[in-house]
Formats: C-alpha cells, structure tokens, sequence
C-alpha cells in the first residue's frame, strides 16, 4: 500500500483543516484521535463539546483535547452562517428563518465553514446517508471552476496484480450520478483521469465500459458511451481513452488483442468508468467483497472543496485515510488555484 502511505506523507507536510460533523460517532473519534496523534490534520469536531469530552475520556483518547469543538447551536459565528446561507440559497426559497435552523444541522454546518475559509475539507457519512451528505455540498459548496458534474471515485486496491497498476485501479462513478448522459459521462471519465493522476500519481489509461466492444453489439446505451468516449476525446485531447470497451476487453491484454486490436487502452485500462451509477456502485461491491479487494472512497471529484463521504459500515482505519485522502484533494485544488 504504497500510495497510500505517499497520501498521509504529504497530508502531513502541509496540514489542512478537516470538519467532523458527526463529532460524537464512535469511528469518527477514534479517527480524530489517531489523525490528531499522527499529525495528519487539523481536526474540527461538531457536536456538544461536554459529550465530545466524555466520549473521549470514557475510549481514553487523549488527543481530542487538540481538537477543536463547535457546538452546533451555540457558537459565535452561528449568526454568520446563517446569513451565508441565506445569501447562498435565497433564489432557491431559502428564508432567514430556514436558515437559522438549518445551520445547526451538523451536515450544513460542516460545508458553511468550508464555503467562509474556516475549514478546508468534510467527512462524513459513518451515520448519514450518502445523499444526506452530498446535497449540503452540492447546494453550499458547489462544484470546482469547469466542471459541471461531481461524481464518486474508489480506488481499488485488488489482489490481481495483472490488472490495472499491479493490482490498483480507480472505478467510477459508484456513488453520485444515478444516469449520467454523454457529456455527464466525458466529465466523468476526465475527473477520474485526474483522481488517479493526483492522488496516486497513477498515469491514467481509461477504459469507458459497456456491453460491447467497438461496435459487437448495437443499442442506445452503447451509443451513449461511445458519444461519452468522443466528447471526452475533444474536451481533453492529451488524454488516454477508450471505448466502448468491455470490462474483460479493458483489463485483459489477451481479450483485448481479439476484441481491440490496436487500443492504446485495451487490456493495460487502470481507469474504469462505469455507464450508470448501478453499474459501478454493484461493480465496485462485487470486487471488493468477492475479490477480497480494498475499496477506498468514494471520493468525491468535481467539488470546490473536498467533501467525502464514508459507508455506514465503515472502520476507524477507513475514516483515517479519507480524512487523508481530503487533505490531498485539498492541497491540489488550492495549488491549482494560485
Ligand atoms: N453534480 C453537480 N451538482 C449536482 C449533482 C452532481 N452530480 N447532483 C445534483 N446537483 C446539484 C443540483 O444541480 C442542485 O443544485 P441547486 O439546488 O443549486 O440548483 C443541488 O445539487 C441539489 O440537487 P437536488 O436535485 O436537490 O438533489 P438530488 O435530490 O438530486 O440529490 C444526490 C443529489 C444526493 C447526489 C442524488 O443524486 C443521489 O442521491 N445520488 C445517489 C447517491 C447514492 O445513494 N449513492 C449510492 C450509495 S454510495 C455508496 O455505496 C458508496
């Protein structure tokens, strides 16, 4: 696991600001506890500093005491958010009275001090749902400069190392975008490109899946991925794409010799990108539960600010590393900034 050992390394050398909405959840405090112990972050617990602190005595967490704690509903740039709020989602119905409540939810509350500079990245999700979580991102934080559509990459750190990076590959979208259309899917294929290449400095080489390959079967969703295939061509011309492949056409270099004679993609892809939200979130399952793969995610690609979400069945180990991994996210969005 050697990338992820490069993600905590430069999570370190330049610590970013990490909110916790779910400040009193079990994992979520054990993480906080390690990340503040291991120098990963600066970490931001929401939640009633008097439980916060009896949870962190009663688990022996000494280094909750280095985190800093803002109680929901009484702290002094409450009436700040609130306004920010507003000012964000007036033309959306939003009300001052709506906004006064709202900004007490932990989950708005996580992205209002993203959205003020108060803090650089989220996770959440160890008791919320993913669509809980995303849709304060979505309306507060909004998505990066160019990019139209956020969606949800895992890598995959699979125990075959013929395939992909030996072994590692980053599959999407498994968790935002239930049925992208053509240019949804091209953004898509470009956002994970780049997820792969910054995060795990993986060379991209990307295969836009289906149930055919170049042209073995006819039907409107292949004509999707192959419009997808072609728009992401012209929007990033440098990039190394290819479709319509299928899976085993893309990761295996015998089938692809037969099926895609000549691909630069076909049978080396170490990016996979899935038609439709069902295909990719029952694909990445499937690998990890019967391949015995490590699924890490999904990280979020395509937001301002970088906002993860976590399973519900999530480990303290998991919640480390996406903090981790948002760190990074955060550390390449502010580089590409300046
Ligand atoms: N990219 C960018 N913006 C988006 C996206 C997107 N993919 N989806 C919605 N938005 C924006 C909308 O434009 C809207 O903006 P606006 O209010 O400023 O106009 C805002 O987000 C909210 O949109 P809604 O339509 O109110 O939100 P919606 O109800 O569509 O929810 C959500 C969006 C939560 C992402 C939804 O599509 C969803 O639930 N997706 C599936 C999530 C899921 O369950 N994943 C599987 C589990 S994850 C796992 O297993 C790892």
């Amino acid at each position: 696991m050697d990338f992820m050992q490069d993600i905590i390394a430069r999570a370190k050398s330049n610590r970013q600001r990490i909110v916790l909405p779910e400040g009193t959840e079990e994992r979520t405090l054990k993480a906080a506890d390690r990340l503040i112990n291991d120098g990963i972050a600066d970490i931001i617990l929401i939640g009633k500093p008097e439980k916060i602190n009896l949870l962190a005595e009663e688990w022996k967490l000494a280094n909750i005491s280095k985190a800093t704690i803002v109680d929901p509903q009484n702290h002094a740039k409450k009436k700040i958010y609130a306004d920010l709020l507003f000012q964000l989602r007036q033309k959306k119905g939003m009300t001052p009275e709506k906004a006064a409540i709202l900004v007490e939810d932990p989950l708005f509350l996580g992205c209002l001090m993203i959205k003020a500079g108060d803090a650089d990245g989220e996770i959440a999700g160890a008791q919320n749902t993913t669509g809980n979580v995303l849709r304060p991102a979505l309306q507060i934080i909004k998505t990066a400069p160019g990019i139209s559509c956020v969606s949800g990459a895992f890598i995959m750190f699979t125990k075959t190392p013929q395939y992909g990076k030996d072994g590692v590959l980053v599959f999407a979208d498994c968790a935002v975008m239930p049925n992208p259309n053509a240019q949804e899917l091209a953004s898509i294929a470009i956002a994970t490109a780049d997820t792969a290449r910054n995060l795990i400095g993986m060379e991209p080489k990307v295969a836009m899946l289906s149930f055919s390959t170049k042209g073995s079967a006819s039907h409107e969703m292949v004509d999707k991925v192959t419009e997808a295939t072609r728009l992401a061509k012209q929007m990033a011309p440098e990039l190394c794409i290819d479709g319509e492949l299928q899976a085993d056409a893309a990761i295996v270099e015998k089938v692809a010799a037969q099926k895609a004679p000549g691909s630069e993609v076909a049978g080396k892809a170490n990016v996979l990108v899935f038609p439709t939200l069902e295909v990719g979130n029952i694909a990445y399952k499937l690998v990890q539960r019967m391949g015995n793969a490590e699924a890490v995610g999904p990280i979020l690609q395509g937001m301002a600010a970088p906002v993860n979400d976590l399973s519900r069945g999530c480990s303290v180990d998991d919640v480390y590393k996406m903090v981790a991994i948002a760190c990074n996210q955060s550390i390449t969005l502010k580089a590409a900034k300046q």
